[in-house]
């Protein structure tokens, strides 16, 4: 039988850091309130040079050393981000040409900030079904270009970076099982509404988000599918070492654990340095878990992400 692993991970994030006090220079905002309602301290916000596909290159390049590979073992790549390069061609590829490889299969996933785990499921089905035997899954976002930044209630959320994990085909067990859902009915509740028309932005290019109806939504679903998984792989939530939610709010997080009854020190949370980095979230956080030495080989790790669209998904693994 063939399984998809982990063989290695890593990320990276923007030199320049942004914490809540700066906000509170430029918009009618404050430290106290940003920590209060969200957890977040601080964000990296990427350099006007910096796309999305030049931290998914730094973040891959440190995976793949983590993994004691070199790129050209790279047979697929799926690249998960709502802030592409340029329309097209896609982001995975345009990585695929800074990584100086060639001839695998490329391409990018559009889920928002379930990116992440869409993309690890969908790749897992790949290795899985023996068509690729080791995958770039990415994590990408510089959310900064799409906030208005004279909105306080969507600009202190968010902030930049990439995360990535290297997939490999193997005899031993990785990724256990993964649940998606969407509800493309709830589309306006967190969305980007603008599209491009004749060289012109039509519509807001910004991002425009009911928070409460979000973080309703959130809780209820992240609890939801979490479950639906460990069902799917017939474990119980004492089996989980580790729970990285998709990090957009500690409240959100502290919610779901609670409902699921996990303990919170099980629970990685990298919000209050990162922010909401969207489709980057999930892999940072894994790959700041793994790196400090938290995540250890063996241990099953429940991930599960939740954005725009509606989108949502939990992907179980033994790392
Ligand atoms: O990946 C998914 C992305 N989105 C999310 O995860 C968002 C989920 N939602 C949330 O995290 C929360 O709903 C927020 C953090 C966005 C907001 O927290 P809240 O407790 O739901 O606050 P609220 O929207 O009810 O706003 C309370 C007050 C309002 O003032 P009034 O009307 O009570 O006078 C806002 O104008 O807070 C005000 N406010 C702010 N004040 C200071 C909104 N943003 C700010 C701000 N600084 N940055």
């Amino acid at each position: 039988m063939i399984w998809s692993r982990i063989a290695g991970t890593g990320s990276y994030l923007p030199e320049r850091l942004v914490t809540n006090a700066d906000l509170a220079r430029t918009m009618d905002t404050s430290d106290a309130w940003i920590q209060s309602r969200t957890g977040i301290k601080e964000r990296h916000i990427a350099d006007a040079s910096q796309s999305s596909s030049d931290m998914a290159l730094r973040a891959c390049q440190a995976a793949l050393l983590a993994a004691n590979l070199p790129a050209s073992e790279v047979d697929l790549i799926i690249f998960a981000t709502s802030t592409p390069d340029q329309i097209f061609p896609s982001s995975a590829c345009l990585l695929q040409a800074k990584l100086g490889i060639k001839g695998g299969a490329a391409f990018d996933v559009q889920a928002v900030c379930s990116g992440f785990v869409y993309a690890l499921s969908i790749a897992d089905k790949f290795i899985r079904s023996g068509q690729n035997r080791c995958a770039l899954v990415v994590g990408a976002e510089v959310f900064s270009r799409i906030l208005d930044w004279n909105d306080r209630s969507t600009s202190v959320l968010f902030g930049d970076g990439a995360g990535a994990v290297v997939l490999r085909a193997d005899s031993k067990p990785g990724i256990l099982g993964s649940v998606l859902h969407a509800d493309g009915s709830l589309a306006k509740i967190l969305s980007v509404p603008g599209a491009v028309s004749g060289g012109k932005v039509i519509g807001s290019a910004f991002v425009q988000m009911d928070g409460q109806g979000v973080f309703k939504f959130a809780v209820r679903v992240l609890d939801e599918v979490a479950r639906e998984t460990l069902a799917q792989c017939r474990l119980g939530i004492t089996d989980v070492d580790w729970f990285i939610p998709h990090q957009a709010n500690v409240r959100i997080m502290d919610a779901t654990a609670k409902r699921l009854g996990i303990p919170s020190e099980r629970v990685v949370v990298t919000v209050d340095r990162h922010a909401n980095t969207s489709a980057a979230s999930v892999p940072l956080a894994l790959d700041c878990a793994v790196r400090d030495g938290r995540i250890k080989r063996g241990q099953k790790i429940l991930l599960a992400g939740v954005g725009g669209g509606f989108t949502w998904g939990a992907v179980l693994l033994e790392y």
